[in-house]
């Protein structure tokens, strides 16, 4: 080998070793990128237009438990068995406009904001999407907005029922008068109507001022089981009417901070929905009340299940709303739950409702207890 042929040697040498630093850089930077999307939970994908997955972050691929490689070429809207409107799609709308495009969508009991951004791998169209699970937040934003309703409502009707008050009052006291008074039996019968229709009046707003109400709660020191056991008694003859089994599972339970009066309001509205639920079906009618404490986060939980229908899924997030009632006019007002919530709320504690597998409903709530557990 002469001197010429060995520094050639030397040069491709050299070349051959900076290639592969590049290369290795390229790779690393390439590691990088992907170690950066992986270690963002949100749902980072790459779809070609025909909604084909092209790429992915390890979110994505967790989500459908499946290696990346399996997910490579599949549709997006059979991944996610979506099933979208056109006109409604984030996708469409991006692919469309070739323009970034912001949305909600929900998937099952999930809500997701979805951002699609038009991208390109060399000549061909590609679009980055990123999945963000919104769930959390949305059930923030619709309780913040529920208090604001609730409050609203609640001054309105307020109002309203004051008003009412002394009107109804003269004509509660003028009909019996009336009926007192007459020797004409029709007229007594008419008075007697009236009466009733008024007293019937005056039940609704009576539930109408407890709704609204704005005083603080008197609180004492109390144990939930008990209270339970007093909301059970002055339901008593109307579970024993309906023929509906009560069944107790109290836990031991430490003592809680509350209004006895108002705690045993928000259970009984829970128990009359669950008779009214019950009455009238072929099957028995069964009441299970469990309670049970959680010394980790201190609180207290009240589980109320019945065994009538369960509640239609459409209407399970309105059920808390004043005014809400699928019942017909004399048998509902749409307030119990809502003066129920209000309770709840108040006392620092939440609520909430489920359907049980084999049907019927579970209304369950958390409040706050005080710390000690009861002496054995
Ligand atoms: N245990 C239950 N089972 C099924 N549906 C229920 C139950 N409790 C409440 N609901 C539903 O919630 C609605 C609102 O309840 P509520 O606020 O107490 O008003 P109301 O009882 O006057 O209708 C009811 O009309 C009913 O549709
Ligand atoms: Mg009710």
């Amino acid at each position: 080998m002469n001197g010429k042929q060995s520094g050639q040697l030397e040069e491709s040498r050299e070349n051959q070793r900076e290639k592969e630093i590049a290369v290795e850089k390229i790779l690393t930077s390439q590691m990088q990128w992907q170690e950066t999307i992986d270690a963002i939970s949100d749902y980072i994908f790459v779809i070609d237009r025909d909604r084909k997955v092209r790429r992915m972050n390890a979110s994505f691929s967790r989500r459908f438990n499946t290696h990346p490689r399996e997910l490579v070429g599949q549709r997006i809207n059979e991944l996610f068995s979506l099933e979208v409107p056109h006109e409604k799609c984030a996708l469409d709308r991006a692919i469309a406009t070739r323009a970034p495009v912001l949305d909600e969508i929900v998937l099952g009991d999930e809500t997701y904001m979805i951002s699609v951004f038009p991208s390109s791998f060399g000549d061909e169209e590609v679009y980055v999407c990123i999945m963000k699970d919104v769930t959390e937040m949305k059930r923030l934003r619709d309780k913040i907005y529920h208090s604001y309703k609730l409050v609203s409502i609640g001054q309105l009707v307020s109002g309203v029922a004051h008003e009412i008050n002394n009107p109804l009052t003269g004509i509660l006291g003028f009909a019996e008068l009336i009926a007192m008074k007459t020797g004409d039996e029709t007229v007594r019968t008419e008075a007697v109507k009236i009466r009733t229709a008024a007293e019937r009046c005056r039940k609704i707003v009576e539930s109408l001022l407890c709704f609204s109400r704005q005083q603080k709660p008197c609180r004492s020191l109390e144990y939930v089981n008990d209270i339970i056991e007093k909301a059970l008694e002055l339901r008593a003859y109307w579970l024993r009417v309906h023929n509906i089994e009560v069944v107790r599972r109290y836990g031991e339970i430490p003592m809680a901070f509350l209004d006895i009066q108002q705690i045993q309001q928000a259970i009984v509205n829970i128990l009359v929905n669950a008779e009214q639920a019950m009455a009238d079906r072929p099957v028995q009618g069964r009441l299970v009340i469990e309670t049970a404490y959680d010394a980790e986060t201190r609180r207290i939980t009240v589980r109320i299940t019945d065994n009538g229908p369960g509640i239609p899924r459409d209407f399970i997030d309105r059920i808390f709303d004043p005014f809400f009632t699928t019942k017909p006019v004399d048998q509902g007002t749409g307030l119990g739950l809502s003066i129920t919530y209000g309770i709840i709320t108040e006392h620092g504690g939440t609520i909430r409702a489920e359907n049980e597998e084999g049907g019927g409903a579970s209304f369950i709530m958390v409040i706050p207890a005080n710390q000690k557990l009861p002496e054995p």
